[in-house]
């Protein structure tokens, strides 16, 4: 395999690497000089020929999306997404670590490709010392000149806020995000309208995630064919890949879209193999919302497409989490479904019942009171809730049926075995009552 050039994380371990002479020695802020003597239409031209699509999750191109506000439009606004609050996901918070002013640099350019006048860093509240470290880099960028009235001496004015969650998954979504840097209780909006055309204010607003606009620097100085090179065409550029679990090496990884769960989990540069005696016994591998991979599916490309042949939403978040075989399954459904049925805005009958109900069903599965149909219950409830047979508002419900569905199907004899070890008369009763 040929050697891959890091990109995003081309400053880890470099002293210093947050501060602004070192990101500048480094070549940094060069590709925002490269952007303002483009016009706006031709850098968001050079992102949507690099086919960057976002990576925070659903994996829409960006600019596309850029493409979608209003032409006549007087006041846009950008929001940044580092929420990151999807459970095993950690690459937002690396790249800041390490790199806070190549976010602002992607941040300025993207505001000026979308001609925002004003960006909001949505943070996740528990980033505190993440918090510090990207506020410093935006105080140094405004000070050398590449924030506020006349970016770079130019026509082009950029005001940049970071505005601090309160810690609800939900706010992650994008106009529940919106809601929350309004002031209020972080419930998503029924789409359409889209933010494009209505968005933070009642405004067009582009929402993109941290890493998505860490790469668009790297687009201006290198160019669309460059991206473009790098994975497969429906997958390109370089990514982020979390992995989390009993590997010797969990961590922040870079590559491109081409290696599959077993690379991430097994190659020395990357998890570095299970730890010993551990074997593999399942894999969420793009944060937990997309579903559960077999021991025997790791052959999954962490791309944009491979993810749908194994069932799963999609790629996600591309963070892993491996489940070893001392892991019993009951608690990993029953983890799962907590998480959703906390997290549910409750605006959506579906999706608060839903969650609420698997998260009983699960639980009982995982004490004593398990019963074969509760497995049935489970998968039926998943299938009849979410936004695909267009239920809810927003995608959190398609994000907690897709673990539990999955999880039944392929773990389902695992699943069997306890409920009837845990209670074979009264399961074989209820079985044949239910006719199974
Ligand atoms: C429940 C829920 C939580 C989400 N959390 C995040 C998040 O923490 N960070 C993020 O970038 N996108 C998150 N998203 C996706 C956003 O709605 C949106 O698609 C994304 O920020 C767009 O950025 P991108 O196009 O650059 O990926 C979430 C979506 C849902 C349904
Ligand atoms: S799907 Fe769930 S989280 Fe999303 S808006 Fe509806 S109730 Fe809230």
């Amino acid at each position: 395999m040929a050697a891959y050039e890091p990109v995003l994380l081309r400053n880890k371990g470099v002293e210093n690497s947050t501060a602004l002479k070192v990101y500048e020695s480094r070549g940094g802020y060069q590709a925002l000089r490269k952007a303002l003597k483009m016009n706006p239409e031709e850098v968001v031209e050079e992102v949507k020929r690099a086919n960057l699509r976002g990576r925070g999750g659903a994996g829409f191109p960006a600019g596309v999306k850029w493409g979608f506000l209003p032409k006549d439009r007087t006041v846009t606004y950008l929001c940044v997404n580092s929420d990151e609050s999807e459970p095993p996901t950690f690459s937002n918070r690396v790249l800041i670590e390490i790199d806070p002013h190549m976010l602002v640099e992607g941040t300025i350019i993207t505001a000026y490709a979308t001609r925002a006048q004003v960006a909001y860093i949505y943070m996740r509240v528990e980033f505190h010392e993440q918090f510090h470290i990207l506020q410093k880099a935006i105080d140094e960028a405004y000070a050398a000149g590449y924030l506020g009235s006349k970016v770079l001496g130019s026509d082009f004015a950029l005001e940049c806020y970071i505005h601090r969650g309160a810690g609800a998954y939900v706010c992650g979504e994008e106009t529940g995000l919106i809601e929350s840097i309004e002031g209020k209780r972080g419930c998503p909006r029924i789409k359409p309208p889209f933010p494009a055309v209505e968005g933070l204010f009642y405004k067009p607003t582009v929402v993109n995630n941290v890493e998505t606009l860490c790469n668009v620097p790297h687009i201006i100085e290198r160019g669309a064919d460059w991206f473009t090179g790098i994975g497969p065409q429906h997958s390109t550029g370089p990514k982020l890949f979390c992995i989390s679990g009993p590997v010797n090496k969990p961590g922040c990884y870079e590559g491109a879209m081409d290696i599959t769960v077993r690379d991430l989990i097994e190659r020395e540069d990357m998890g570095g193999g299970m730890l010993p005696g551990k074997k593999v016994k399942g894999v969420l591998p793009g944060g937990v919302s997309v579903g559960i991979l077999t021991a025997d599916e790791l052959d999954m490309k962490m791309d944009f497409q491979d993810p749908a042949k194994y069932g799963l939403l999609g790629l996600g978040t591309a963070a892993a989490v491996v489940i070893d075989q001392d892991t019993d399954m009951r608690s990993v459904l029953r983890n799962m479904a907590r998480f959703y049925g906390t997290e549910s805005c409750g605006q959506c009958t579906q999706c608060r019942e839903g969650t609420a109900w698997m998260h009983t069903i699960a639980r009982r599965i995982e004490a004593d009171g398990g019963r074969i149909e509760d497995l049935d219950i489970i998968a039926e409830t998943a299938r009849s809730m979410g936004m695909m047979p267009g239920l809810s508002i927003c995608g959190l419900s398609d994000g907690a049926t897709y673990p539990l569905e999955t999880i039944v199907k392929k773990f389902h004899s695992e699943l069997e075995e306890s409920i009837r070890a845990q209670s074979p008369t009264e399961t074989d009763a209820l079985a044949g009552a239910v006719g199974h």
